[in-house]
């Protein structure tokens, strides 16, 4: 029988077992395309869609002035860099991502975010504040998040990193599909870069 006294255990232990599988479902590791888990010291192609002949992942176009992410056919490989020691990619880990076979943008080659007062598009970009001067940069941290079988990248700020945003695609007039924060979420697949 259930006495009053009892109730303060009974929920005691309901709470603590949640706390511990809240633990417990934080951070699983992230897999490519081959089901190897992603690690620092390799390169990876990030797929829009599935790899294959066509296939479209993040690139940088040549054309651009500024080096605003797109989807396109020739993506480019990542690094991905975490603030632990710990080798391998989590969901939840906060990464830094850099393009590995670009030229430096004026000496950096990691992600950041370029707020556009005139299209009120967060753009993702390549570069460090400074390679912007006039804009409104964003600097933070990534997250690779499970989403739908694949998964999908967020945006954590440095000014706000409790709210995380979405990394989507916004099609511009010019049809290039940018990489934003915002828009339709966009999955995405790892491929290891073997070059
Ligand atoms: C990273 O993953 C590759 C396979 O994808 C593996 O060969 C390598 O040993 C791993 N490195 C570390 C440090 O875990
Ligand atoms: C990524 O780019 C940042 C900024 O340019 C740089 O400090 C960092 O060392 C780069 N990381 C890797 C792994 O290249
Ligand atoms: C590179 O950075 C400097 C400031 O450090 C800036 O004056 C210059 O415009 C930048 N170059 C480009 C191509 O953005
Ligand atoms: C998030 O922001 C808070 C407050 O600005 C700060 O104390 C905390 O260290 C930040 N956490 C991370 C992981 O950057
Ligand atoms: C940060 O984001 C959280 C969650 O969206 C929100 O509740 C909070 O007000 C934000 N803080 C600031 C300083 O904008």
């Amino acid at each position: 029988m259930m006495t009053s006294s009892s109730f303060p255990t009974f929920f005691f232990i309901i709470i603590t077992f949640t706390i511990k599988l809240k633990f417990a479902t934080a951070g699983v590791s992230v897999k490519d395309i081959e089901g190897n888990i992603l690690n620092i010291t390799n390169k990876y192609i990030i797929w829009h869609n599935i790899p294959m002949a066509g296939g479209t992942g993040l690139t940088v176009p040549s054309d651009e002035v500024n080096n605003l992410l797109v989807i396109g056919s020739n993506p480019l490989p990542v690094t991905f860099t975490k603030s632990n020691r710990e080798k391998v990619i989590l969901t939840d880990d906060i990464l830094t991502i850099n393009f590995t076979n670009i030229p430096m943008y004026n000496g950096s080659s990691s992600w950041i975010v370029d707020y556009k007062e005139s299209t009120h598009v967060s753009y993702v970009a390549v570069g460090s504040a400074k390679d912007y001067p006039g804009h409104q940069i964003k600097t933070g941290t990534f997250k690779i998040e499970p989403c739908d079988e694949a998964y999908k990248l967020v945006f954590c700020s440095d000014a706000n990193n409790s709210s995380c945003k979405d990394v989507g695609i916004y099609a511009d007039s010019a049809d290039y599909k940018h990489v934003v924060l915002g828009g339709g979420v966009m999955l995405v697949r790892f491929q290891k870069h073997n070059i």
